[in-house]
């Protein structure tokens, strides 16, 4: 292969070094280093400079997914393809670039646990804690986890608004539940989130905001093929969501992240203040 072809190679994401050719073609080698780099080197006592150490893993991790996949029964596994096509690479990428790298995170109504199984493989130094009221997919989250090999992810049966829960978290994340809680438990949930928060910590919320009117139907008339007409469903808009973090000491961020599905999709960074 040519020194044009190898410039533009694509990394090995686990970013082992392999030497080769860095981005100007040339020996990645330290003994080709020209001799006044290695100079000033020795005199600044530096590290030798590593230019793999930044790459950008795919955080869409097919693999990762495929596992998940691969660990559940078959109805949930169905279930399991349809969320991770709903939750694309860019909303995945974007919600596993807000939450903590490492540290306990709270996974607010975490069904099956694919959202634990996929933050947890995405940055192993997580300890995840997921709680759901529904005990038997705690149960499949539960099984999910230790067939992949997660020992840290934990996963408690309750409902997130009285469950008892130890200790102070550095993240949580509260993938489109906010709309199943009713509507007058939704700040005191909140307030409660907050509580369990260390300061700096983050609470990433992923939901539907409820324009445009279109994309609120949509989504609504999906949930109630999966809750039934019982069920609360209570949407609010993302400013709504913005004023309520903010009153509750929160510092809020968000985008609204487009589909080829009109879901409305909003991702909401909130990061506790000191
Ligand atoms: C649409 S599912 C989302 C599951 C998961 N977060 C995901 O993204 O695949 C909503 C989940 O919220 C859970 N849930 C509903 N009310 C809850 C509550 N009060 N506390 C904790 N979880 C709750 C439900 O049991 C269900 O698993």
């Amino acid at each position: 292969m040519s020194q044009k072809h190898l410039r533009f190679q694509a990394p090995d994401a686990r970013g082992d070094a392999h030497g080769g050719l860095d981005g100007e073609g040339r020996s990645a080698s330290k003994d080709r280093e020209p001799v006044s780099t290695r100079f000033l080197r020795v005199l600044s006592r530096g590290a030798p400079p590593s230019p793999r150490r930044f790459e950008a893993p795919e955080i869409y991790g097919r693999a990762a997914i495929r596992r998940i996949a691969a660990a559940l029964p078959p109805v949930e596994r169905a279930y399991a393809n349809v969320r991770f096509s709903i939750l694309r690479p860019k909303l995945l990428s974007v919600m596993d670039l807000l939450l903590p790298d490492e540290g306990r995170i709270l996974d607010i109504g975490c069904g099956f646990g694919l959202f634990a199984a996929y933050f947890g493989q995405t940055q192993p130094a997580r300890r995840i804690v997921g709680v759901d009221p529904n005990a038997r997919r705690i149960a499949i989250a539960r099984r999910v986890c230790t067939s992949i090999g997660l020992d840290g992810t934990s996963f408690i049966a309750g409902d997130a608004r009285d469950v008892p829960l130890e200790g102070k978290f550095a993240g949580a994340y509260v993938l489109d539940v906010m709309h199943h809680i009713p509507e007058e438990d939704q700040r005191p949930m909140l307030e409660r989130l907050r509580d369990l928060l260390l300061p700096r910590g983050v609470l990433v919320i992923k939901d539907i905001t409820t324009e445009p009117a279109f994309g609120l139907e949509f989504t609504r008339l999906l949930d109630r093929v999966m809750v039934g007409w019982r069920e609360p469903l209570s949407y609010r808009h993302h400013r709504e969501w913005g004023e309520m973090l903010a009153e509750l000491g929160f510092h809020v961020r968000m985008v609204r992240v487009p589909d080829i599905l009109p879901y409305p999709h909003v991702v909401i960074a909130a990061t506790k203040r000191d």
